[in-house]
């Protein structure tokens, strides 16, 4: 499971020089600051984490604490800092079922890395007992008009019309300012920000349904109306939020995030199962989906790769454009896929208002999205196939 937000998280800080923690890395947990008498007690069902600053303890102290904590066998994760781990203690710590160790100084990042992997690891280990988890694809596109909001709409309508039950998809624009997916799909964009960010705390499933419009069964979309002030208005936390929610609610989150980077892009990204670059077939924009394909990387998990989507594959005839080939070799990597170019059925469908596959089910365009789905889902329905959906750790 991955986690975009410690919003609602219950930490247990042990050691008051964690306290600043809760405005930086910790930010948005219910964190409580305790002494070493709480440590023993700490229980996986009480606490998602527990962070311990061991240079502010008597090691003799902190070494049979966490020696009856490990004995409990039911231990939350646990996060060790400090300067010093003396092999005593760290032999303590590895008896631990979920435990990590940062050597300080340490910046926020690397503590919200240890933090998450964490969450992760005990995540993924309670996922694995049956509990069907959603998976989340981010979209975007390498230039301008290379069709992100376009395909993102047709591969959320792929994935609704393989589910054929109720909150199958949520569409996401994350195009906060100026995003053109509810005008695509002639939906209106019920998610104000104004009235998002504060609820945003507060936020479950059945709140988050009060700001999504319905575009089709299983299918529903969370965008919000123009406001060119859209950006400042929200925090990241909230974002991350909207994000986490959506991923409780339905199977499939599909998220259209925009290109220019936003302060939280990168949690967005590392957050999410696949990443998808659109690239057009001309050479500025591979080399702009080589280029953003590596900046994509490095904020995904370690041997993560984003794949690239070609989009509106023509003839020649229209020009010396590069061929797939090509492409590849521009890009120094395999394409996922290639999606033809079908200007009348993209055109007749965003002025009728909704998905190609709604208006033009023959395109080619619906034809190849159908068979990248197909491809990554593995072909079958989700009912088939429930265990294999879960959210891989990150
Ligand atoms: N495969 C395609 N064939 C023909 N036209 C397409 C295709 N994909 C997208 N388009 C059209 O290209 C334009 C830009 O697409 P859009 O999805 O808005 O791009 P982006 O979100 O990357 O800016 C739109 O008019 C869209 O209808
Ligand atoms: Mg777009």
């Amino acid at each position: 499971m991955t986690h975009w937000s410690l919003l609602g998280r219950r930490v247990l800080a042990v050691g008051p020089g964690l306290a600043p923690l809760a405005r930086g890395p910790l930010f948005g947990a219910a964190l409580e600051m305790a002494g070493l008498e709480r440590l023993a007690d700490a229980r996986a069902g009480a606490q998602d984490l527990v962070v311990i600053d061991i240079d502010a303890f008597d090691q003799a102290a902190l070494g049979a604490s966490l020696g009856a904590l490990a004995a409990s066998g039911a231990a939350p994760p646990v996060l060790v800092v400090g300067e010093r781990l003396p092999a005593g203690l760290a032999r303590t710590v590895m008896r631990l079922a979920y435990s990590d160790v940062l050597e300080a100084p340490y910046s926020d990042e690397q503590f919200q890395a240890a933090v998450y992997g964490l969450l992760d690891a005990a995540g993924s280990q309670a996922a694995g007992a049956g509990a069907s988890e959603s998976r989340c694809w981010t979209v975007v596109g390498a230039v301008g008009g290379a069709g992100a909001t376009t395909l993102a709409i047709e591969m959320a309508s792929a994935l609704a019309t393989r589910a054929n039950r109720e909150r199958a998809v949520c569409l996401i624009d994350l195009n906060l300012a100026d995003g053109a997916m509810a005008a695509y799909l002639g939906a209106p964009a019920a998610m104000g920000l104004a009235q998002f960010g504060p609820a945003a705390e507060r936020m479950d499933a059945a709140l988050l349904a009060a700001f999504t419009t319905p575009i089709a069964k299983g299918f529903d979309l969370l965008a919000c109306p123009r406001d060119p002030l859209a950006f400042e208005q929200i925090s990241k936390e909230a974002v991350l939020r909207i994000l986490e929610i959506a991923c409780e609610a339905y199977d499939f989150v599909i998220v259209d995030l925009p290109r220019h980077r936003r302060p939280w892009s990168l949690e967005v990204l590392a957050g999410s199962d696949e990443v998808f670059i659109v690239s057009e077939l001309t050479v500025p924009a591979l080399l702009a989906a080589r280029a953003l394909a590596g900046e994509v990387e490095a904020a995904l998990p370690l041997g993560a790769r984003a794949r690239i989507v070609l989009n509106r594959l023509a003839s020649r005839m229209f020009g010396p454009a590069p061929s797939v080939s090509e492409a590849e070799r521009a890009l120094e990597r395999r394409a996922e896929a290639a999606i033809s170019s079908d200007w009348e059925a993209a055109a007749a469908s965003v002025n009728l208002g909704g998905p190609i596959s709604q208006h033009r089910p023959k395109s080619k365009i619906v034809k190849d999205v159908n068979a990248l789905v197909d491809r990554l889902v593995g072909g079958k329905r989700p009912s088939d196939r429930r265990s294999a959906w879960s959210r891989k750790a990150a």
